[in-house]
């Protein structure tokens, strides 16, 4: 409790106690590991996605996903008015983030593979798939590409994991995944 001065003034200028020392050893000796373990995540686990990201005008980027979702809709989504767009299998898809929607909604069959693009048009938001935790940073100006083939049909949930303003919490749309039209 700092009522009083302390009895030394130079009470900052002493060397370390050896157990802090021991302390931030090991700190940084784990995340050397952890840096490490990044790399080795890539190959051997399930989450960190290697996307390719590019630099893109946000207007080129808009009329894209405009052209995308005007090419293959097939209905609207409920009464939200934003259009549901099923590619052909191995497509280009395209999402948009904004404020504060994600747009077009997606419809992929399982089993098949698809390049996913991803940008946000104004604000920093995170894409969050739901329930399977896959999540990317979407940053205005840069677009992200990943190859994905979803291995279960169901209707998943996509989220906005940055806050980016007053609505941020309606930022939420839906990705369907459904079994592949025979014949
Ligand atoms: Cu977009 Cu939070």
């Amino acid at each position: 409790m700092a009522i009083h001065p302390p009895s030394r003034r130079i009470w900052w200028n002493e060397p370390i106690e050896k157990d802090e020392i021991v302390w931030i050893a090991i700190a940084f000796l784990w995340g050397l590991v952890m840096f490490g373990m990044m790399v080795y995540w890539h190959v051997a686990g399930r989450q960190n996605l290697s996307t390719k990201a590019y630099r893109i005008d946000p207007a080129v980027y808009e009329q894209r996903t405009e052209a995308f979702a005007e090419k293959y809709k097939v209905r609207d989504e409920g009464e939200s008015g934003i259009p549901v767009a099923k590619p052909p299998p191995g497509a280009d898809i395209y999402l948009l983030s904004r404020l504060w929607q994600w747009w077009p909604v997606l419809e992929l069959e399982e089993g098949q593979t698809y390049r996913l693009h991803i940008m946000s048009t104004d604000w920093l938001h995170g894409f969050s798939l739901q329930p399977e935790n896959i999540n990317i940073q979407v940053h205005p100006g840069y677009e992200h590409v990943v190859t994905l083939t979803p291995t279960r049909e169901g209707t998943y949930s996509i989220i906005c994991n940055e806050y980016c303003g007053i609505n941020h919490h309606t930022m939420a749309s839906k990705l369907y995944v459904v079994k592949p039209k025979k014949g």
